[in-house]
């Protein structure tokens, strides 16, 4: 069973519960080979901190001394390792060096012998270089043996391998087939192949066509990946394991694993790192090392830089900001760059997943930044969400300071009073209507001042687009004086716009949906503001304070009487998440929704929204934050489904 703790998109810190205890991911499990160790597993676990190792029970189960220690004292003493141990099934081995007489059945059973915490299915490795054809039969048999195996199993986890080559579609419905079975983990498969040839482009391709059929709640391993440049992009794509073999082959080559990449020791200049391992040695020094202990300085450096990235990556979850280490760490290499560009033909999955907003500010790193999920969602929901006012003039700006409607005041203010205008800003996200400057991530971006080719391109096209698709009966570039000078001769007394108002409808439509500012603002609205700032802190209407703005994302933190408000207005299932009856009283105190007493909720609801808890009935039992989609909530057993505020 496995419970989500923090997350940024699909990126998650999740803890595994199994008979070893909890295992926090994303993590990575040293591969130990029992007759060739490199770092004694115990060395990993005192010094590293690995919670977790993999080892493969084919192997074991070749070499008679082995095996027959294995089975008389188990695994984890046989290792002297206390932490998780998951062992692989010899699929890879037998794919590798030929087919060798392994029975699944055999295969299962013997790793659970062993007292394996988490064994592996015997599937079928299907090369990315495979037909269609014989992919999938090949997939037949894997689930075949999949469902085997889970009646096999016993108290060990079991780990079935999602396979499909490169086919999107068989690997979405391999992955859903094992979402069907008793299996409590599911590794992707099958692409040691893409990344040893640095195939990482197609590797994004597979890994999300394999975590649309998947449950979410179950962890998800990519199989032999073990190079650090590759944890932050897998682990934004939603994988939570990994497994390094890496370490110990690339220092026995002579190869030390760096961000950058791998370098061998006779093309290295210098030794700059400050790893534990590293620390206080030279590159000569280790050049002058008996091999045996430079190979484990090396793996104990590659495990070191391993770990550390995980450890970084697990920041940026907790931080927000994920994608912005993404886009760094692939500009280690072009073909992790192609993998980032990649990304993009995926925005419409990643926004389902996409919070409502971050902690940390977008920042911009180069024209793949435009490839994140906060451009496609501000731009669908303008389109779907919002109603333009009815005025004759729409003005335009080309992008000032940040807040927009700060700067452009006084503008506007000399505008407003000759002619009935409404305004928008061109930026980076598109056209943005003045009164949703605030919200994020338009105010809580960073773009270089000097804007590149691409940024300019995308921002004149979209201002096009503006220009050819507005329902103005004039639209107009403000250029200053003279376009004062202008609107003198053509329009005829002042408007009528009003930031403030416009605002506290243009949010509450963007946020909770067309139709929620109707619902929320139905009756005399008045507003309270902060004092020193000119800024809309409350929203009262009929004096029942119904929403409060906030100043960090711009978005509105919902009250019970508006919560009420937008039940009225807004069907069912709109913004609400249904809980059982033996969970009401308890959240009506205050108290979290925990995802077993979720019977349904809105699919529209994406994280970190202010959702209405209901019951059966639709009756307000709650408000609060979401921390899942409605998927998540109705299949993970534990964890907070919504973070509640406030009962009812
Ligand atoms: N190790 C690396 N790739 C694979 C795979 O596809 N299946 C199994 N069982 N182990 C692997
Ligand atoms: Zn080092």
């Amino acid at each position: 069973m496995m419970e989500l703790i923090r997350r940024d998109g699909l990126a998650r810190i999740c803890r595994l519960h199994t008979r070893r205890g909890e295992l926090e991911t994303p993590c990575l499990l040293p591969v130990i080979n029992p007759r060739l160790i490199t770092i004694a597993p115990r060395e990993l676990y005192d010094t590293f901190g690995f919670r977790a190792i993999i080892t493969n029970s084919y192997i074991i189960r070749n070499d008679p001394r082995i095996r027959e220690d294995a089975l008389a004292r188990g695994l984890h003493d046989m290792l002297d390792f206390p932490g998780v141990i998951m062992t692989d099934s010899g699929t890879f081995q037998s794919h590798m060096y030929g087919e060798v007489d392994l029975i699944n059945r055999e295969i299962v059973e013997f790793q659970r012998d062993i007292g394996s915490d988490i064994g592996t299915v015997l599937d079928i490795f299907a090369e990315p270089d495979w037909s269609k054809e014989r992919t999938a039969a090949s997939i037949d048999i894997t689930l075949e043996r999949s469902r085997e195996a889970a009646r096999l199993k016993g108290e060990m986890l079991l780990a079935g391998v999602v396979q499909g080559s490169v086919y999107p579609d068989l690997r979405e419905m391999c992955a859903r087939r094992l979402s069907e079975m008793d299996i409590d983990v599911n590794p992707v498969g099958g692409v040691v192949p893409l990344m040893e040839n640095y195939r990482f482009s197609e590797l994004v391709d597979v890994i999300v066509a394999a975590k649309k059929g998947l449950r979410p709640d179950r962890p998800v391993h990519l199989f032999g990946a073990g190079h650090p440049m590759l944890f932050a992009l897998a682990v934004l794509l939603g994988c939570d394991m990994f497994d390094s073999a890496s370490y110990a082959k690339f220092a026995r080559d002579d190869r030390f694993m760096f961000l950058e990449g791998t370098f061998r020791i006779q093309d290295m200049k210098a030794l700059e790192c400050n790893c534990p391992a590293c620390t206080g040695h030279d590159l000569e020094e280790v050049r002058a090392l008996p091999p045996a202990k430079r190979t484990a300085l090396i793996a104990r450096h590659n495990l070191w830089t391993s770990k550390m990235e995980l450890e970084r990556v697990k920041r940026a979850i907790m931080e927000g900001d994920l994608w912005e280490l993404v886009e760094r760490r692939c500009r280690s290499h072009p073909a992790l760059l192609d993998a980032l560009r990649g990304i993009g033909k995926h925005q419409h999955f990643l926004e389902r997943y996409e919070p409502l907003s971050r902690d940390h500010a977008l920042f911009y790193t180069g024209a793949e930044t435009f490839n994140r999920p906060a451009f496609l969602r501000f731009r669908k929901r303008l389109i779907e969400r919002y109603e333009h006012p009815a005025t004759e003039v729409g003005m335009t700006f080309e992008e000032p300071e940040k807040p927009y409607s700060r700067t452009l005041r006084p503008a506007m203010d000399s505008i407003l009073a000759i002619s009935d205008a409404h305004f928008q800003v061109i930026s980076p996200f598109g056209p943005v209507p003045i009164e949703l400057d605030e919200v994020y991530p338009i105010s809580q971006s960073l773009f270089p001042k000097d804007r590149d080719q691409q940024t300019r391109e995308r921002t004149d096209r979209m201002a096009e687009e503006l220009a050819h698709g507005h329902n103005y009966k004039m639209g107009a570039v403000w250029d200053g004086e003279e376009t004062l000078d202008f609107l003198k001769m053509f329009s005829q007394g002042s408007g009528g716009f009003d930031i403030d108002m416009a605002r506290v409808r243009a949010v509450a439509d963007y946020q909770f949906g067309k139709g929620a500012a109707e619902a929320l603002l139905d009756g005399k609205v008045s507003l309270v503001k902060s004092r020193n700032v000119d800024r809309i802190r409350n929203v009262l209407v009929d004096g029942e304070h119904v929403v409060s703005m906030r100043a960090e994302d711009g978005f509105y933190t919902l009250k019970l009487a508006g919560a009420r408000r937008l039940l009225k207005g807004l069907p069912s299932p709109h913004m609400r998440v249904v809980v059982q009856d033996d969970s009401v009283e308890f959240n009506r105190q205050g108290r979290n929704v925990f995802c077993s007493f979720v019977t349904d909720a809105d699919p529209e609801i994406r994280l970190q929204d202010e959702v209405m808890v209901v019951d059966k009935n639709d009756a307000l039992v709650a408000i609060g934050r979401a921390q899942l989609t409605r998927d998540e909530m109705l299949c993970f057993q534990k964890g907070v489904a919504v973070k509640v505020r406030e009962g009812a």
